[in-house]
Parts: C-alpha cells; sequence; structure tokens
C-alpha cells in the first residue's frame, strides 16, 4: 500500500480579487515560515477565481512557495466558439496542476450533470491537469438513500469514461455540511470515502485506488481537521469558508503537529 501525501485544498469560491490573491497568499506564506512549518509533508493548493491565477502562479513561482494552485472549473471544449468558457489548454499554460470538477454548487446552480461533468474530466485530463472530482448527498437524498448511494453513483459514471490509471483527486463534499457550520462526523467521511476508494478499485484499478486521494470537505476548520486525518481513507480536505482566513488556513495545514496516532 502506498502512502498518500495529503492535500489540503483552499476553495476560495468567488471571493478576492486579484490584488487581494496575492496579498492573501503572502501572508499564508509568511504564517507558516512563521510556525516553521515547510509544506513538503503536506501538500497544499488554492484554488482561486480565473481572473487571479494568472497573479498567484507568478507570485508562488518567483518566491518558490511550494504551493499548487488550480482552477474551480474548466470547458469540457478545447477551443472555438464558447462564450464565457475557460480551455483547460489555457490553464495548463497558466502551471496550474488542478482543477476542481462537478462541486455541488456548479452541479445545483449551473445544472451540471455526470455527462457534463465525465466531459470536463476527460478535458482536464487531455491537458495534464489533476481533476478534483467533487461527490455528495443532498440532506434529501441522505434521508432517502443514506450516505453514500449518491456519491458513488457520481464518482462511477465519471470513472466509467475515463482510462484506469488515471491521475485524480476525488473530493467527497456533503452537500448539506457545505457553509452550514454542522460537519460530518469523521466516521461518516471515512465510511462514504472508503466506499469511494472502493469505486475506484471496481472502475479503474486497485493500484490506483490506492494511490488516489480522497478528500473530505464541507465545514471543515481548524478545530476538526486533525479528527478528519486519522481517518485511514481520508487523504485531506477541501476548504472553503475557512480557506480565507490566512491564519484559519495555515492552522489546517499544520494538521500533523496535532494529529495523534
Ligand atoms: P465550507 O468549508 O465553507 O463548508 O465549504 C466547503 C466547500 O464547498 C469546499 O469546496
Amino acid at each position: 500500500m502506498l502512502t498518500r501525501r495529503p492535500l489540503i485544498a483552499g476553495n476560495w469560491k468567488m471571493n478576492f480579487d486579484h490584488l487581494r490573491a496575492v496579498a492573501f497568499v503572502q501572508k499564508i506564506a509568511w504564517t507558516l515560515k512563521d510556525a516553521k512549518f515547510a509544506p513538503t509533508e503536506v501538500e497544499v493548493s488554492v484554488f482561486p477565481p480565473f481572473t487571479d491565477i494568472r497573479s498567484v502562479q507568478t507570485l508562488i513561482e518567483s518566491d518558490s512557495l511550494g504551493f499548487a494552485f488550480g482552477a474551480q472549473d474548466l470547458s469540457p471544449f478545447d477551443d472555438g466558439a464558447h462564450t464565457g468558457d475557460v480551455s483547460g489548454e489555457f490553464l495548463a499554460k497558466l502551471n496550474c496542476r488542478y482543477v476542481i470538477i462537478g462541486h455541488s454548487e456548479r452541479r445545483q446552480n449551473h445544472h451540471e450533470d455526470d455527462e457534463l461533468i465525465t466531459a470536463k474530466t476527460k478535458a482536464a485530463l487531455r491537458h495534464g491537469l489533476v481533476p478534483v472530482i467533487c461527490v455528495g448527498e443532498t440532506s434529501d437524498d441522505l434521508d432517502k438513500f443514506g450516505a453514500s448511494a449518491v456519491p458513488v453513483g457520481q464518482l462511477r459514471a465519471v470513472l466509467a469514461e475515463i482510462p484506469a490509471d488515471s491521475e485524480i483527486v476525488v473530493a467527497y463534499e456533503p452537500v448539506w455540511a457545505i457553509g452550514s457550520g454542522q460537519a460530518a462526523t469523521p466516521a461518516q467521511a471515512q465510511d462514504v470515502c472508503a466506499a469511494l476508494r472502493s469505486v475506484i478499485a471496481e472502475s479503474l484499478s486497485p493500484e490506483t485506488a490506492d494511490s488516489t486521494r480522497i478528500l473530505y470537505g464541507g465545514s471543515v476548520k481548524s478545530g476538526n481537521i486533525a479528527s478528519f486525518m486519522r481517518e485511514k481513507d481520508v487523504d485531506g480536505a477541501l476548504v472553503g469558508g475557512a480557506s480565507l482566513d490566512a491564519e484559519e488556513f495555515a492552522k489546517i495545514v499544520q494538521f500533523p503537529r496535532h494529529v495523534i496516532a
């Protein structure tokens, strides 16, 4: 079994213009430096709005900050008459490593379905980007079907269409836990993440299942991150609100200092 490097990812959603983005990334870097925490054992990634990416890239690369960065969405198409879309090719040229796909806010507010999310995942892989595929159940789904059925179905739909050795990240984000202050329990997160890993083993391969990072997202804070990270199938977090506070985000990144095995 491989050791999976934990990934702490900050999804900024539609927050911070490019000027604030630069100041904010500098603040995270200084805070971690002051705390003498080098992000080597933990991978740190930020997901700014499209308009900030070039500025964030320039800062991270020129100051060798060691953070990864990515986009919050991409087009299923590579180029052409798609007004308002952003091609994976352009994101790859900006050295984005990751792209979030199928976040519940896009599934709900932009009516994205499994077919579109699959097409976007394929586009990301075509351009060498690592898709962060988001899945999760609403509170209605939870009542009707339990926790795993919907996220498992959403992931299965995408994995049916991609190569067995694809590098992907999966983010389990129960919709009822996003921005609600009511996180899943670590045991709930573990159960669903284990079910998702089995889907990867069946649909792709056992090796890919072993190496794929599965993140939990939904009201993650510095006070609960360590309890999630103790779970065997939780390999990191996709953080929303708490990723907009540099000190709080830096504390989350430093979770290994608080995890007692
Ligand atoms: P919160 O951390 O604000 O609950 O958001 C989670 C999320 O949607 C990350 O993608």
